[in-house]
């Protein structure tokens, strides 16, 4: 992403996403531990999992360097959430690093996908989940998910951005089948706005 789209990001859908990422890092049942978020962009799942929670370690990687810097900013003095830009297709942690590892909305601009599985498969924990959502446009924006200023944004225009930037349910298919190919359980369900893949490790 360029540093437009970058700071577009920043504040436009960070602002109105706030409840969707807190709703995220509950889903992750994590209180001691260790977390990555992959395609952090500007930090926030891995920064609401690291409130309240100092045992548990949050780690945010994203090829762009102002993403990151974007994240650092954001992430304030918690102590124990790390920011790190780094490709997902070569993690610099070592093999069985994370309990969870999750990704938001960050899979329509992998370009070697397969990469990016098998080393999040590596540096999964045994028995750690792999938590990947994708915004579903063709379903509801169920109330609570977005924070709004009076009307906006309306439901509209946030299924259109859904429409452009996401893997889309094909997508989230073909995604399934890579996914199934490694050594791990698979389930497929919703979470809020997003379509679910969650893959435990064996
Ligand atoms: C639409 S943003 C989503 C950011 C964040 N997950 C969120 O939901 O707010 C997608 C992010 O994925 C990052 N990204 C894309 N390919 C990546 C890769 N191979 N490794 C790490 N980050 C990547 C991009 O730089 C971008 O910041």
């Amino acid at each position: 992403m360029n540093s437009w789209s970058v700071r577009a990001y920043d504040l436009m859908p960070a602002r109105y996403y706030q409840p969707a990422y807190r709703y995220i890092a509950g889903s992750l049942e994590l209180t001691s531990g260790a977390i990555l978020d992959v395609g952090c962009g500007p930090g926030w799942v891995a920064i609401h999992a690291s409130v309240g929670n100092p045992e548990l370690d949050c780690v945010g990687i994203d090829l762009s360097p102002d993403m990151v810097r974007l994240a650092e900013r954001n992430r304030g003095n918690r102590l124990n959430c790390t920011f790190k830009v780094m490709d997902a297709a070569e993690i610099i942690y070592p093999d069985a690093t994370f309990d969870r590892i999750v990704a938001v909305q960050t899979m329509h601009h992998w370009s070697d996908p397969d990469a990016i599985l098998r080393e999040l498969h590596r540096v999964l924990k045994p028995a750690g989940q792999l938590v990947l959502l994708d915004a579903d446009a063709d379903g509801d924006v169920p109330s609570g998910w977005i924070a709004r200023r009076g009307p906006w944004p309306p439901d509209v225009f946030i299924k259109r951005m859904w429409e452009q930037h996401s893997l889309g349910a094909d997508g989230l298919r073909a995604m399934t089948e890579r996914v199934s190919a490694l050594d791990w359980t698979v389930k497929t369900d919703k979470l809020g706005f997003y379509r679910r893949l969650v893959a435990t490790k064996a």
